[in-house]
């Protein structure tokens, strides 16, 4: 139960949406121990050709789990965990390939929640498995989208998951960002100065608060409690896509000492915050499997989506998860060891991309890194205004929207630089959210804010130190040209 009615936020398609008659009497089966079904067309598990699943994994003993585990030696530590067709196994083989319902097998949620609840006690929530952030994304979306609706995003983020909503009507709505992500007071003038001849007032929220994709950034405690409060008062619905947030850093190299930031949805309690999570960037991105935690009315309709289109997430990764989390495996503790592992890990990756950025790039004046907190980037500055074809074409002239330089051109020139180099980035227009230029305030056009490079440090040493030195020779002769 929610304690506020947020039921107005439910777009027009999820209405509509029946519960699958089917699914419906699939439920009663399960309705007392021992009922006798000739409901259902399963195959009968002693059909499955599977007896037995198991999984090699890491073991997760020793200061640094993920350390040890990078070495690969034969005295590295693994462990066994797997399920046979009838037991004992937290999730038998005969019972996890059977169909189920939307939200997943019950011994598999009940792990997942379990682990919500030691991150981030969610006062009144319930978890929903997914495919994964993208799936459960995308689905929120479709929960809370009707065509012609506005919705708010960091002005740069994750394209893939906005550019999937703009077929079904939705119109962004980018919010300035700074070093520090989001940047609430300009959700406020958003909010507060909405023009109501330009539609309905954005109602949803989307957005990445830890290790942000493409910008690295973390949003502060302090900024979180704005946001929350901005949605409270504006009546805003908080989609948190936060695949990267058990890729915190410690605050020294060595440390296991990640103070994990509060999520939205640790501080939810109208139930308006929807929390996607992911276990793409702590197990392995073919895992395809994470998980939603909203409201109870909320995860009832993501339930009737998911039982009529992908059904349930697939049993070997439920499997998986139910025997990570039961006695054989890690168990939460080992669980938080291995994440935590985790974070050193990434930190050691970007401490030492930071300190080759400093000698190949930040050395020519012409770039400067933003060092993140989170997650696989950082978000480069590269000083466009010093490039000698840089054009401040407008200045002067008041009033004009749309862009003001050729900072778009030049950092599409920079980047073909980069590629006849031999290196590949990630330029900042692939991640900006459009906005409609008759709204942007003047003199304020992303396209004047384009100089930037997302920039990742997932890969090896070598391609870490190749990268960027043909950067820095990079910027080097383009800046003479
Ligand atoms: C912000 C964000 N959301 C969602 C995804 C997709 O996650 P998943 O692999 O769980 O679908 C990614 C990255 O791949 C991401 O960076």
């Amino acid at each position: 139960m929610t304690t506020v009615d947020l039921s107005h936020h439910i777009s027009a398609e999820a209405r509509l949406r029946k519960p699958t008659a089917m699914k419906e009497i699939w439920r009663l089966a399960s309705r007392k121990p021992n009922m006798v079904s000739l409901a259902n067309g399963d195959p009968p598990n002693i059909l499955y050709p599977i007896k037995r699943v198991t999984f090699e994994i890491a073991s997760p003993t020793g200061d640094d789990p993920v350390a040890a585990w990078k070495e690969e030696s034969s005295s590295t530590p693994t462990q066994v965990i797997g399920a046979t067709r009838d037991g004992p196994s937290v999730l038998p083989v005969k019972k996890a390939m059977q169909y189920t319902n939307g939200a997943g097998h019950v011994e598999t949620q009940k792990a997942i929640t379990e682990l919500v609840h030691a991150y981030h006690h969610p006062p009144n929530h319930v978890i929903t498995l997914t495919l994964g952030n993208g799936d459960a994304v995308t689905k929120c979306f479709r929960l809370f989208g009707n065509p012609g609706d506005h919705f708010l995003a960091d002005e740069f983020t994750f394209s893939a998951l906005v550019q999937a909503a703009i077929p079904q009507g939705i119109k962004w709505v980018p919010v300035r960002m700074d070093d520090g992500g989001l940047v609430p007071e300009q959700m406020e003038k958003i909010l507060v100065n909405w023009d109501a001849a330009r539609g309905p007032k954005p109602h949803v929220l989307y957005t990445i608060p830890c290790g942000q994709n493409p910008t690295g950034s973390t949003l502060s405690v302090e900024r979180r409690r704005k946001i929350y409060e901005l949605a409270q008062r504006f009546d805003l619905i908080i989609v948190e896509d936060d695949p990267y947030y058990f890729l915190q850093f410690p605050s020294s190299s060595s440390g296991t000492d990640t103070t994990y930031a509060p999520s939205f949805v640790s501080m939810d309690v109208d139930g308006r915050v929807v929390r996607v999570d992911s276990f793409s960037k702590v197990v392995a991105p073919g895992m395809r499997l994470g998980w939603i935690t909203s409201n109870a009315q909320f995860h009832e309709q993501l339930v009737a989506l998911t039982d009529s289109s992908s059904q349930h997430p697939h049993a070997f990764g439920q499997i998986f998860l139910s025997e990570l989390f039961g006695p054989e495996g890690w168990q939460p503790p080992g669980f938080d060891k291995w994440v935590r592992g985790l974070g050193m890990e990434y930190k050691r990756r970007c401490d030492f991309f930071l300190d080759l950025f400093t000698k190949e790039v930040a050395s020519t004046g012409l770039a400067e890194a933003i060092p993140p907190e989170a997650g696989m980037f950082v978000w480069t500055r590269i000083h466009i205004d010093k490039h000698p074809r840089y054009r401040n074409e407008v200045a002067g002239s008041e009033g004009a929207r749309g862009p003001r330089t050729n900072c778009k051109k030049l950092m599409e020139e920079l980047f073909d630089t980069c590629l006849d180099e031999g290196l590949v980035v990630m330029p900042a227009s692939i991640f900006k959210v459009g906005s409609d230029p008759q709204y942007s305030e003047p003199g304020d056009s992303i396209e004047d804010r384009l100089n930037y490079f997302r920039l990742t440090y997932c890969g090896t040493e070598e391609t870490m130190k190749t990268g960027l030195s043909t950067l820095g020779r990079a910027l080097r002769s383009f800046f003479a040209s």
